[in-house]
This record gives C-alpha cells, sequence and structure tokens, in this order.
C-alpha cells in the first residue's frame, strides 16, 4: 500500500514538473511574440507564421499533457481497484479465520475437551498472541481440570475404603452381638441345665438302676423288651442332660499330642454300623501329616456328631459320606461331606443354635457343643451347603498355638 502511494505521489510530482515546464515553455514563446507584435519593425506576415505555429506546439503539448494525465489517472484508477479488490478478497479470510478457529477452540472446550489447542496460527500478529494466551488459558484450565478428576478419583476411592471399612465394622459388629446372644442364651441354658441336673439326674440314675433289676426280673420277653425301650428313652434324657450340662458348664480340656487320623479313624468305626444299616457308603482319607495338640474325646464327639448329621441327611441306599484330614498353612483341616438334602439358606445361620433341629429325635445340641469344642482348640468350624445337593462342615484347628492362649481357653472352659 506505501509503496503504491509512493509510486503516485512520484508520478504526480512528475507529471506537475513535466506541466510546469511547458507552462514555462509556452510562457516565453508568448512573451518573444509579444515582444514581436510591439516592435515598430515588425515583419507581420513572419510574425502571423510564427504565431500560429506557437499556437500549434502549445495545444499539442496540452494535447499530449492531457493524453499523459488521462492515462496516469487510469493506471492509478487501475492499481486502486486492484488494490482494494485484494484487500476486499485477503482481508476477511486474514481476519475471519483465526477468528473461526477461536470460536471453534471455545465451544470445543465447552463440551468438555480440555485438551484442544489451537493450531496454525502461529506468528507475531495480536491474533496469534490472542491464539497463544487463549492456548496457555488452556493449559491452565486442564492442569485444574485434571488435578481435580485426580481429587475426585482419590475421594471415590476413599468413600470406598471407608464403605467396606464400615460394612467390615459392622459385619464384626453384628457377629459380635450373636456371640454375645449366644453367650448369653447358653449363660441362661447352663443356669438351668444346672439347677435341673441336679433335681433330674440323681431320680434318673436311680430309675436306671431300678429298670435294669426289673429287667432281669422280667416275666416275660414281651415284658423285657419293654423295659429296655423305657430304658433307651431314659438314657436318651440322660444324655440331654449331659449334653446340656456341657454346653453350659464345659469340662477342662485335656490337650494332648494326638494324630489326627487316629481320632477320625476312631470315629469312623463307631459311626460305620449306623452307615451300613442305612446303605450309605462312608469314605475316608488320611491326608494330615504330624501330631496335634487335641482333646481325644471331645474332638471324637464332634466328629461322630457330623458324621451322624452328614449320614441323617443322606437318602438311604443312595447316599455317600466322606471324611477327609489335610494339612493346610501350618493348620489341620476335617471336612466331613455328603449329598444329602443340604440345608435350605434360610436355615443356614440357625444350625449353630441351641436346641434347632429338624429331626425327631435331635436335641439340637450337637452343633453348639461342636462348635464351642472346636473353638476351645482356637480353631473354627464352618459349612458350606446347598439345598438338594449336599453338605461340607469344615473344621480348622491350627497346630500351633500360643500356650497362654491355650491357657485362658482351657481355664475358661474349666
Ligand atoms: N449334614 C447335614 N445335612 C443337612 N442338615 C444338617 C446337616 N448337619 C446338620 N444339619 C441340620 O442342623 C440341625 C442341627 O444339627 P445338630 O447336630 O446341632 O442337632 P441334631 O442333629 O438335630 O440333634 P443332635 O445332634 O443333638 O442329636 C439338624 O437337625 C439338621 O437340620
Ligand atoms: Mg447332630
Amino acid at each position: 500500500m506505501l509503496t503504491l502511494m509512493l509510486i503516485a505521489g512520484g508520478l504526480s510530482l512528475y507529471n506537475a514538473h513535466k506541466l510546469n515546464e511547458a507552462a514555462e515553455n509556452l510562457e516565453g514563446r508568448y512573451s518573444t511574440l509579444y515582444k514581436l507584435f510591439t516592435s515598430p519593425s515588425s515583419d507581420l506576415d513572419s510574425e502571423a507564421g510564427f504565431g500560429k505555429e506557437m499556437v500549434e506546439q502549445a495545444v499539442t503539448i496540452v494535447g499530449e499533457q492531457v493524453k499523459y494525465n488521462y492515462t496516469f489517472l487510469l493506471v492509478i484508477v487501475g492499481a486502486a481497484l486492484l488494490f482494494g479488490g485484494m484487500i476486499a478478497v485477503l482481508f476477511p479470510w486474514k481476519i475471519t479465520r483465526p477468528v473461526e478457529r477461536l470460536v471453534k477452540a471455545t465451544q470445543t472446550v465447552k463440551k468438555g475437551d480440555y485438551s484442544y489447542r489451537i493450531t496454525g496460527l502461529e506468528g507475531t500478529g495480536e491474533i496469534s498472541t490472542l491464539a497463544g494466551s487463549f492456548n496457555d488459558m488452556l493449559s491452565n484450565i486442564e492442569d485444574t481440570h485434571n488435578s481435580n478428576l485426580e481429587l475426585l478419583e482419590q475421594t471415590k476411592r476413599f468413600n470406598e475404603t471407608l464403605r467396606e471399612k464400615i460394612d467390615e465394622a459392622t459385619l464384626a459388629i453384628r457377629e459380635q452381638q450373636n456371640e454375645l446372644i449366644r453367650a448369653e442364651r447358653l449363660a441362661i441354658i447352663g443356669e438351668f441345665a444346672t439347677r435341673i441336673a441336679h433335681e433330674i439326674k440323681n431320680p434318673l440314675s436311680g430309675i436306671t438302676v431300678a429298670l435294669e433289676i426289673m429287667r432281669g426280673k422280667a416275666g416275660s420277653e414281651e415284658q423285657e423288651h419293654s423295659i429296655t425301650e423305657v430304658l433307651k428313652e431314659v438314657r436318651r434324657l440322660d444324655g440331654i442332660l449331659r449334653d446340656l450340662l456341657q454346653l453350659s458348664v464345659p469340662k477342662k480340656m485335656d490337650f494332648r499330642e494326638i494324630d489326627p487320623n487316629e481320632v477320625v479313624e476312631r470315629s469312623v468305626i463307631l459311626v460305620r454300623p449306623r452307615a451300613e444299616k442305612k446303605g450309605v457308603s462312608l469314605n475316608v482319607r488320611h491326608g494330615a501329616s504330624g501330631p496335634c495338640r487335641l482333646d481325644y474325646e471331645k474332638c471324637q464327639q464332634v466328629l461322630i456328631n457330623l458324621l451322624i448329621n452328614a449320614i441323617d441327611s443322606t437318602e438311604p441306599g443312595k447316599g455317600t459320606v466322606s471324611v477327609e484330614t489335610e494339612t493346610v498353612d501350618g493348620a489341620l483341616r476335617i471336612t466331613v461331606q455328603d449329598d444329602g438334602s443340604g440345608i435350605p439358606q434360610s436355615e443356614i445361620e440357625k444350625i449353630f443354635e441351641p436346641f434347632y433341629s429338624s429331626k425327631k429325635q435331635g436335641t439340637g445340641l450337637g452343633l453348639p457343643i461342636s462348635k464351642k469344642i472346636i473353638e476351645s482348640h482356637s480353631g473354627e468350624i464352618t459349612v458350606s451347603s446347598e439345598e438338594g445337593k449336599g453338605s461340607q462342615f469344615t473344621v480348622i484347628i491350627p497346630y500351633t498355638r500360643r500356650d497362654e492362649e491355650l491357657t485362658a481357653k482351657e481355664t475358661g472352659s474349666a
């Protein structure tokens, strides 16, 4: 633009100079003509010829000048039109393109894409500076946004951990509550059992002795059979009393280093007649190695109860009961598995409660007593069962227990 203006200025000056030159030329000629006309010795014919020539020259010069000026004007107008056209095309493209990019950038950022950057506007102009500042601002926004996301993620993780901890604590509290309820119930049963035990146990012993004498003197087989049946019931009552007393006032534990496979073997021998009578096959697998500190009789009591429960749950002539010992992670694991009726999900919580039984003749004391015995070994007894498919009871007893722990348990249960 500046160059074009300089060219136009130069041409104007040159044009003015040319006009000036022509004017001066005409002025010179006019003064010569004037002198000739005013001189007394002038020859009018030659003067007139000279004057005509001069006028013709002046007309030519002015005509040339006018032509020249006209061409000059055309060039200037043409250049102005060309320049104007170029500006009309280039100016909007130069301005709107960056603005469009800025608009696109703001719209993309509005949608949440903070990683977007304006490109292709690098340079030194105001638009480039604006684009640069916009990109810097986006970088700041993106950093803040990422920090916020990280913070949000951390808060979420914290909340999840907190929820897990609360759930764990709630579960632990619920278990403790259940344990307390169980302990309280056992204490009440214990008090009740000890009172009635003294009231009933002695007469019951007297009745047993009397019935045995009567059976010896029975006059007929029928009488003998009847007395035997009554004796069975009296012994069953005696057994219930014994179990009740054991649950509430357990005897001192008698821990000894025992081969767990031996306890299992002995228990299986005792229940095998019951299994055979029902047509249930009984499998044993001894995988545990080394002796464990156990109360032989009490562990046998637990195993007999688990095995009888398993046999009872199976269909006559069809069922299979398996018992297995293993050493897992420094602990003795005994598993009693059956393919019997299974336990309904709604009932599974109740089976370790005293007096819960689904059997006609069951007292519902077998599992609560078993649980108490295993806990006295610092172990645990768990169940997994599916209705219609069978059940699995697992006993876990650590091989090495701290002596104080054992002493406390022994004293506590004494
Ligand atoms: N293997 C099993 N399969 C199905 N149900 C079982 C099994 N073991 C236990 N149960 C259920 O748990 C109840 C409680 O068992 P628990 O041994 O405490 O008492 P019981 O066997 O009924 O009577 P008790 O053992 O005092 O003679 C059973 O009556 C039975 O309903
Ligand atoms: Mg039982």
